[in-house]
């Protein structure tokens, strides 16, 4: 077995445990690497009564670390096809971002075939269990509460498309991947994980219906993956927030069961105050909300080029910044690409190319850089001038 010393400068004496390969990994200076022991003792051997979840990447559970910090213990199930090394230096990145509203990746452990990332534990779930979970939902999002989080969301979205290096496209914004701590903040999870599972194994694939509701149809579509698509992700996101409902529920009337294509009819009728949750009893400041609304259509205009940054969605949320809407249009919709999804679920996205209304050629004309799909979510900012 080789050493590595380098590796545990940051670390206790729990992470001399050595990942069991020859790689030079020289030049992973930040993770901290846990031992599968390790783990395994603070889930109680994985146990099913400590998985708190399971998504595209595989099971996730709490878990109590030596140290006593609880942590969201997530074990990668696509058998890495990546080495040591290649992994290390994805979570080398990740390791180094701290922001108030990102999940803290701890670090991760690399031993034999596994690959298991170690976070931060977050006590008030997914806002897709709590504010849009129906029935299971046992906190109140109050008005401000809804604000803090759409703000808190847009500031850690900004902080990746534009001031980490390399920037992080993250791809998979959506409500389960915003996850609250105890005062309601908002905390970004699963950014930068794209490049740790293996091509064949497309992430966005295993997606049911409704996750696809967050999709701009140019990257669903075209495979084609900037800062603009997380964006019209985020659009969604801010809709579902306010209105406190997912972005498609096909049990309401066909007219309203996608909630772009509602919030659009609402915007047009001058009556998007009526998209507002009405859990919230009319406390709310109606021209705030609306804003936000109109904030959401903004983040989903079909042209990824109509689209706001970041730090400007972060300047109209917060006031600094005016909300212009007058050269708004329809938002871009991908309800037929979606209603098939629904029926034939194992198909992959590329198969339903030609059978989308969505008209590919509109979305050539933005300006962004392209990136292919499954293979990456980080990039340089040489790429990135045009984005
Ligand atoms: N850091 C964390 N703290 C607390 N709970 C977490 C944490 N990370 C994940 N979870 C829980 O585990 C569940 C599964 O997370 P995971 O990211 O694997 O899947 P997902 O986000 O639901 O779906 P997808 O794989 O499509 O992103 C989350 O919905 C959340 O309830
Ligand atoms: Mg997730």
């Amino acid at each position: 077995m080789t050493c590595f010393p380098f590796l545990f400068s940051k670390t206790s004496s729990s992470s001399r445990q050595n990942p069991d390969n020859d790689e030079d990994i020289s030049g992973i200076h930040n993770v901290r690497i846990y031992s599968y022991r390790e783990l395994r003792n603070a889930t109680d051997n994985f146990s099913p009564a400590n998985k708190i979840g399971e998504g595209g990447f595989g099971p996730v559970y709490k878990g109590q670390l030596k140290d006593g910090k609880l942590a969201a213990i997530k074990v990668l199930s696509a058998e890495s096809k990546q080495g040591v090394k290649e992994f290390l230096t994805e979570i080398n990145v990740i390791s180094e971002i701290e922001h108030e509203n990102l999940v803290k990746l701890y670090g991760c452990c690399v031993e034999k075939d596994n690959r298991i990332l170690v976070y931060n534990y977050l006590e008030n779930n997914s806002l897709a269990q709590t504010l849009l979970g129906g029935s299971h939902n046992s906190i109140h999002f109050d008005w401000r509460a809804r604000c803090k989080i759409c703000v808190g969301v847009a500031r850690g979205l900004a902080f990746l498309h534009e001031e980490v290096r390399p920037l992080i496209v993250h791809r998979d914004i959506k409500a389960s991947n915003i996850l609250l701590d105890k005062d309601l903040t908002p905390k970004i999870s699963d950014f930068g994980l794209a490049k740790l599972i293996p091509a064949n194994v497309t992430h966005v694939s295993t997606r049911v219906a409704g996750t696809l509701g967050y999709l701009a149809p140019e990257y669903a579509i075209g495979g084609r993956l900037t800062r603009k698509a997380d964006i019209y992700s985020f659009g969604v996101l801010l809709v579902e927030i306010v209105s406190g409902r997912c972005n498609t529920n096909s049990r309401l009337p066909s007219n309203e069961q996608f909630i772009l294509e509602r919030a659009w009819a609402l915007y047009e009728q001058n009556e998007l105050v009526g998209l507002v949750d009405t859990s919230l009893n009319w406390e709310f400041y109606a021209e705030q909300a609306c804003k936000f609304l109109k904030i959401g259509l903004l983040c989903t205009q079909e042209s990824p080029k109509h689209r706001p940054s970041m730090s400007s969605v972060v300047k109209m949320l917060t006031g600094e910044m005016k909300v212009d809407d007058s050269r708004m249009t329809k938002p871009a919709l991908i309800s037929d690409f979606m209603d098939l999804k629904v029926r034939k679920k194992q198909e992959s996205i590329i198969d339903l190319k030609t059978t989308s209304t969505y008209n590919t050629s509109s979305a050539s004309d933005h300006q962004d850089t392209t990136i292919a799909s499954a293979a990456t979510t980080t990039f340089t900012t040489q790429f990135d001038h045009s984005m």
